[in-house]
């Protein structure tokens, strides 16, 4: 989001406070904020918060005194590069769609010709109502892009659908669309992230520390690249990243039936996962009682990307390594016998690398060109590395 001009137009609903950490977060991005208010949503969130944290004085009147020599509702239209509604009443999507232009909200979004973004957010009756939906599929065919409202506790008492989705999903959301290129256009990338479980009992099981930040990184990178993303993910504490299908497993065995019986349509399989190796041989339908002690027999479990890389085809194969010495000579034993195109193999011996922690670093291995070095970087960073190297990939196998 490094350097992109963006104006969050909050009208007023209740859930206009939300936008304030909207604005927060897309400035941690590197964004460039300035807010746009509607008279009545400054009754319910102060402009001098959005002016804090945007960093700009906010628009509100057509007719103050302006703070540049330009017309400003045109020196906003023209700044902008993306116009985010955040909230966005049933009263302004109506008014947008119908052409009203009678304050600085309705004015700028329609004087601008940067691409538009609507977070409605409304009681579920009205989002329900014939009228917004008209509105909302209207504006839809002009080419705006709808934010699903979320389902849950609303404002008025009630629960259903109506709620803003909160400020992490819309600006992920944001991202996803405003940072898209078409490098993998036509390209099906399936991803697979986070620890598997191995059912002990019907509420325990063996599992690992993995977060499944990495995966979930690259899914989202991959989709920013323009890639049709299927993530195929074993239990984490992460949101799902939009634009993906979302494929949930958890054991070992669940992710390879997942796996295989896409594989054929897949060009790149990128595997992320630390997938258990060894699965309990006899699970107990019922809850163990405790004992004194006790023995688990365990029975090794496939090795998905290794049955991959073994009927390979024109797919692409990426694999992680996590390994405590001899990172590249066992990562380069690891690409011969798994029949990878590439693998990212990582020291976690290292506190700042691997497991659970939000960076990583270590090496790119290949069958055929020396190993590159990643200095450690944020899991995000590292994620658009390996994807730029996943589209060379593509580009040299002409996929
Ligand atoms: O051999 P090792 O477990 O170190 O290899 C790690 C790589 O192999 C990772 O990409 C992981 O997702 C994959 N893997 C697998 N099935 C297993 C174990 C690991 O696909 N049973």
């Amino acid at each position: 989001m490094r350097g992109k001009h963006i104006i969050v137009a909050v009208s007023a609903g209740i859930a206009a406070y939300k936008a304030i950490e909207v604005v927060s977060r897309l400035r941690k991005k590197g964004a460039e904020v300035k807010v746009v208010m509607t008279r009545n949503a400054t009754n319910i969130a102060s402009p001098l918060t959005f002016g804090e944290i945007s960093g700009h004085p906010v628009a509100l009147d057509m007719f103050e005194q302006v703070h540049q020599w330009d017309v400003e509702h045109i020196a906003l239209a023209t700044w902008a590069d993306a116009y985010v509604v955040v909230p966005a009443t049933a009263n302004v999507i109506g008014k947008i769609y119908a052409g009203i232009a009678d304050d600085m909200l309705t004015t700028t979004i329609m004087a601008t010709t940067a691409p538009k973004y609507i977070c409605p957010a409304m009681n579920t009756e009205m989002y329900n109502n014939p009228i917004t939906q008209r509105n909302l599929e209207g504006l839809r065919s002009l080419g705006y892009h709808i934010m699903e409202p979320a389902e849950g506790w609303l404002a008025c008492g009630v629960t259903g659908v109506g709620r803003l989705p909160e400020p992490v999903a819309i600006v992920e959301w944001l991202e996803a669309q405003l940072c898209k290129t078409s490098e993998l256009e036509g390209i099906t990338v399936l991803v697979t992230a986070g620890g598997t479980q191995e059912n002990i009992d019907p509420v325990r099981y063996i599992g690992n520390r993995s977060s499944g930040k990495m995966g979930y990184a690259i899914a989202e990178q991959a989709v920013r690249m323009g890639a049709n993303v299927i993530l195929v993910s074993a239990p984490t504490s992460l949101s799902v990243p939009s634009g993906v299908e979302f494929v949930p497993v958890d054991s070992a065995l669940s992710m390879q039936e997942a796996v295989e019986s896409r594989y054929k349509n897949v060009d790149v399989v990128v595997m992320a996962a630390a997938v258990s190796d060894f699965r309990v041989l006899h699970k107990a339908e019922q809850k163990i009682k405790k004992m004194e002690s006790m023995t688990l027999e365990l029975v090794k479990n496939p090795d998905i990307l290794q049955g991959l890389g073994s009927h390979k085809e024109h797919q692409i194969l990426v694999g992680f390594a996590a390994e405590t010495e001899h990172v590249i000579k066992y990562g380069q034993d690891k690409v011969a016998r798994k029949n990878l195109d590439m693998l990212v193999a990582n020291d976690v011996s290292k506190s700042n690398a691997g497991f659970n922690v939000d960076t990583n670093e270590g090496y790119f291995l290949y069958p055929d060109k020396e190993p590159k070095e990643m200095a450690n970087m944020k899991k995000s960073e590292l994620a658009q590395y390996i994807m730029k190297e996943v589209v060379e990939l593509v580009a040299n196998k002409h996929l």
